[in-house]
Order: C-alpha cells, then structure tokens, then sequence
C-alpha cells in the first residue's frame, strides 16, 4: 500500500491504479441533472491517506458537492499526496504536470493539494506549482468547503494548521473505491515517536486517538452494510489509548480490537501498522482469543543491526525485535507476518546490511515492503547525519533485500500447499471471469474458480498451486 519505490515502482503503480478503477460506492454518484459542483480524488501513499480521502469525500458530499470519477468533467481536482520519500514527492508532480491540460481545457477549474506533501511544503506549494489553488493538511479538512470557496473567489487558499484534538470521529467516511467487502477504519491520528527518518510526526502532528465508541459504532454499520472486514488503522496502533471523559477509564489497543471482534463473529478485524517496541503480549492474546481477529501481523523492522537501529530512533535492537517476532509465533500460532525495511540508511556498512538479510532469514517474512533511504528535509537525521550511501549501492543492497524476501516468499507459500484456508471472497479474479479471489486470515491472497459463489461470503478453500505473490486453489466442503 505504500508506494513510491523506484524497483517497485510498476507494482506500486498498479495498486494505485486499481485503486482509482474501483466501484465508486454509487450513491455517492450524483444522477443526471445534477448542477452543482462535481470533485475528483486520487489518493498517494498509505492506507491511512486512502481513508482519510474518504472522510474529504463525506465532508464536500455533505456540502452538496457530487462525485465524478473522470477528472475532465470535475471542477475541484484533488490530490491526496504523501511525503514519505522524494519519489512520492516526484509522482505527484509529474501528476501536476498531466493535470496542466485540464487546467487549458477548463480554465475554472480548482486544483488542491490535500495530505502530506500539502503539510511539508505548506504555502511554499503555491509559489513552486502555480497550477495548485488550494492547499490543505491533513487536521484542516473541515475547511475544505471554506477554502474552494476562497479559491473561487480568486484567492489562493491554505490551512496547514495541525491539531491535537481532530480526530474526525463524527464523520461517516464516503467509501470510495469500495468492494463492499473490506474497508479501512481510522482508529487514531498523528505519531509521537521520533524515527530519525521519517517526516510522518511533521505532517500529521501529535498522536491521539479516536474515541472508542464512534469506532465501534462506524464497525458495526459497516457490518450492517455489508462489509465483513475492516482494518483499524494508525501509524502505531498499539499506542491507542482513549480515555473516556465521563468514566475516566482508559481503552487500551488491545481492549479496542476485542470490542470491535464483539461486534459481529463474520467481522473480520485485522489492524496496521504495529510498532515492535510497544506490541504487548495482551494484544497477542486478544488476537489468539477471537476467531475473528485476523492472525496477521505487519510489524515494520527497518534494519536488522542494533547501531542502525538506535541511529533510527527506533528504540528497539535486534533482540528485542526477534524476542517479539518469537512471542507473535508462541502467542498467535500460524500467524502471518510482513515487514518494512530500508536500506542504505545514513552510515549504514556493509556488515550491517548484512545483519538485515540474516535477520530477514531467521524470521522468513510471509511479505515485505522495502525501500532504500530517502532523506527528508527537517527530520532527525537530515539535520544530523549524512546521507552517505552512494545511490548505487543504496540500489543493490535493495536488490539483495527484494530477491531474498522474493525467495522467502515463495518458500512460506510453499508450505501454504495442501492446506485449507477460510477465505473471505473478495472480488472477481483479474486472470479469468470464473475465478474469485479473497484473502485468508494470514492476508495471503487466494484464487480460485468462483463456481456461484458471492463477494463477502465465506468459503474453504484448499491450495495446490503457489507463486511468491499468489495461493491458488479450490473450494472444497467441510
Ligand atoms: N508508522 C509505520 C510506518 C509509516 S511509513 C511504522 O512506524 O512502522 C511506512 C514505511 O516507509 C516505514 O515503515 C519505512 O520503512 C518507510 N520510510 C519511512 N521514511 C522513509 C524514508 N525517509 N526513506 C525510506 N523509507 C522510509
Ligand atoms: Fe514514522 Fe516512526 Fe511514526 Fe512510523 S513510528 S510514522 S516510522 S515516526
Ligand atoms: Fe505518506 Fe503521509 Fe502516509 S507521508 S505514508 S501519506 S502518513
């Protein structure tokens, strides 16, 4: 879901642009005769950018905006852009540059900048990419009527103020690019931890979470709608604590993902991103306890050597990421795992690069999303360590790190064949009109002939074919 590598630059591509050709849920959709003002979004970056386009969506949808999905016939263009690495940055202005066309066509057009790459560059954004109208960060989306307002009326239009209360627990999120099947649920904003490389903390401001209820309530009607997975989402769940004004008890992560398992038994929960130096064996067990939390964890390592960790911030070594990894496989047998990592970091030698494949090899992710180091203005480490690994070699430890996860990959799905799986239908397959395809409880993708069956049903399904990217199979009855 992350995008912006350069190796892996057309698989990301392909996810983005899947994500754009989804069924729009369709009321959102305004029927012919409509004489308002339509808007288009397209969303970079994490999943939390995805929902948080989702909550924009409800925002001008409840303001009587309507929804298009061709950006020609739209009047407000809107891009939801992330920050984490250069070529993030790049993409959407080569994105901007595609859009200067429309802008020629149909000159009354608004275009804005929304999400993380809108908070880094702030106003500056106006002055380097005179095509942009209206700037807005992540905590300001509230305004976004007030400021297409100011844009029409000829101004340009920013608000980057962060907060540390918004949370947008009020809003139903419009689901866009939805299956009707699984969606993404904001469970808490912002990150108070400091790795040394990451301009997160700088775009999306302090952590606080979400008030417990609203995510129940949002759970629960999307379980009456339909959906029968849903993906609870932070920068690092495992930090969720809400107190409750009036009771002054405090929810914890692990109490939050066992009220939303109560929800329904057929209500998947799976949650992202986990950080190992605070992923509690109590979590664990709530996920061990519930048949319905999914056993998968995606628990980002960044490096496997201790002194590049601790140049990270990261606040965990090796040891205590293998111990956690040995407590996620005791606790939550059978549990899927996946991982981030980057490569090339700021003095990084080539032993320590090599402590990463051997970590790599002890844990045997079942997948990975692995980058090599990108600096960002302002962070710890731009300001205080070098940016010295020659791209070059940045490129080829990159290599190494991909081809060995690419092995691990198909070896862990290997040992998937002759094994059944609950699978959660998805989506027709894109290989043929007869097959469906849907995760199991791992997050491994399976393919199998769909044979009448529905997109959120539940079916069995044994494996007897696997790639490192995909299960195939069949259903079979139990
Ligand atoms: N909150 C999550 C990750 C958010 S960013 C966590 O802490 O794990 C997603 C991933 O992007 C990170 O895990 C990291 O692997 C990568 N990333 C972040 N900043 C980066 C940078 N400056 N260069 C390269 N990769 C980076
Ligand atoms: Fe960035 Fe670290 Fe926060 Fe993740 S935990 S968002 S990597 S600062
Ligand atoms: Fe990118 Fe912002 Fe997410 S920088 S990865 S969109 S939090």
């Amino acid at each position: 879901m992350y995008d912006n590598n350069p190796t892996l630059e057309g698989m990301d591509h392909k996810i983005l642009e899947e994500a754009r050709q989804g069924e729009v849920f369709a009321s959102a959709l305004p029927g012919e005769g409509f004489t308002g003002k339509r808007f288009y979004i397209e969303s970079y970056g994490c999943q939390m950018n995805f929902s948080d386009s989702e909550i924009v969506a409800s925002i001008l949808h409840e303001q009587g905006f309507g929804l298009t999905r061709d950006y020609n016939e739209a009047d407000l263009i809107l891009l939801n852009t992330c920050a984490i690495r250069d070529n993030a940055e790049q993409r959407v202005r080569n994105r901007l540059k595609e859009l200067r066309a429309v802008k020629k066509r149909k000159p009354d057009a608004l275009i804005g900048m929304l999400g993380c790459m809108a908070e880094r560059l702030k106003a500056d954004l106006l002055e380097e990419e005179k095509l942009v109208d209206i700037v807005c960060g992540p905590d300001a989306y509230r305004d976004l009527p007030k400021l297409v307002q100011t844009a029409d009326d000829g101004s340009k239009a920013v608000n980057v103020l962060l907060s540390r209360e918004e949370t947008y627990s009020d809003i139903s999120p419009l689901r866009l690019d939805a299956n009707g099947v699984s969606a993404f649920v904001s469970i808490m904003r912002g990150c108070d931890n400091m790795c040394s490389f990451c301009v997160v903390p700088f775009t999306r401001g302090r952590e606080r979470s979400r008030n417990a209820f609203s995510i129940v309530a949002e759970c629960r009607e999307l379980f009456e709608n339909g959906y029968r997975e849903v993906t609870l989402l932070g920068q690092n769940v495992d930090s969720y604590k809400w107190e409750n004004p009036e009771t002054q008890t405090v929810v914890s992560f692990a109490q939050l993902l066992a009220m939303v398992a109560d929800v329904h038994p057929l209500l998947r929960v799976r949650f992202s991103t986990s950080h190992p130096k605070d992923i509690t064996d109590e979590v664990l067990h709530t996920m061990a306890a519930y048949e319905n939390i999914c056993n998968y964890v995606h628990l980002p390592v960044q490096s496997g050597n201790s002194r590049i960790l601790d140049l990270m911030n990261r606040t965990y070594d090796r040891e205590w990421y293998l111990e956690r990894v040995e407590a996620i496989r005791r606790i939550v047998p059978d549990c899927g795992l996946s991982t981030d990592v980057i490569t090339g970091f700021c003095s990084e030698t080539e032993e320590e690069h090599a402590d990463t494949l051997s970590l790599m090899e002890q844990v045997q992710y079942d997948m990975a999303y692995m980058f090599f180091y990108s600096e960002r203005p302002g962070t710890l480490a731009a300001r205080k360590y070098a940016d010295d690994i020659p791209h070059e070699t940045k490129i080829r430890r990159l290599n190494e790190i991909i081809s060995l996860q690419t092995k691990h990959a198909q070896l862990r799905n290997q040992l998937d064949i002759g094994k059944v799986f609950k699978v959660l239908v998805e989506k027709p397959s894109k290989r043929s009109a007869d097959d469906m395809c849907g995760r199991n409880d791992q997050n491994k993708m399976i393919v199998f002939p769909g044979k009448g069956t529905q997109a959120g049903q539940y079916v069995h399904v044994k494996v007897h074919q696997a790639t490192s990217a995909t299960l195939i199979g069949e259903i079979v009855d139990l």
